[in-house]
């Protein structure tokens, strides 16, 4: 990994059902094993119907847990809103932190965003800049 380039994709997700305290302990538990094993960090954000999740790591293990994330019953419709080669980790210090139930304001902001998503089934790059600075904050 140490000499291979940084890769990065961000998606987001409608949950299957409501997001609660125990789906997220599961998946911050499940991330934590697996993520530090493949030196994947990110961070994943949820509101009570969404989630929207940063990876970053080598392009293939990111992908590969991509393709695992996005077989979870636990959500659907993933959007990707951006994948790519990136300079450096953003989220270095976590393996997946992951924080549920934003307060009021960033719940609006993400909402706001999230419904931007119109007619023609694409974010812009402004918008996908507006939740990066989101993820960045929460
Ligand atoms: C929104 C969301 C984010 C997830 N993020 C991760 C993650 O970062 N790392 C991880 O190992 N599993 C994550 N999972 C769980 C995986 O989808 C999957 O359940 C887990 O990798 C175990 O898969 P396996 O039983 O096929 O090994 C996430 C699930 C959801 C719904």
């Amino acid at each position: 990994m140490t000499q291979q380039r940084l890769y990065q994709l961000i998606y987001i997700s409608d949950a299957t059902g409501p997001v609660t305290q125990t789906i997220l302990d599961d998946i911050a538990i499940q991330a934590k094993i697996y993520n530090a094993g493949v030196q994947i960090t990110g961070r994943l954000l949820a509101t009570d119907k969404h989630f929207i999740q940063v990876l970053e790591g080598g392009k293939g293990e990111v992908e590969a847990l991509m393709g695992k994330i996005s077989e979870d019953k636990r959500h659907h419709n993933l959007r990707i809103l951006s994948r790519g080669p990136v300079v450096g980790r953003e989220f270095s210090q976590w393996s997946m932190g992951v924080k549920g139930y934003l307060d009021e304001q960033e719940q609006q902001d993400m909402i706001q965003i999230l419904n931007m998503y119109g007619a023609n089934h694409s974010y812009s790059e402004e918008q996908v800049e507006a939740l990066y600075f989101l993820i960045q904050k929460a």
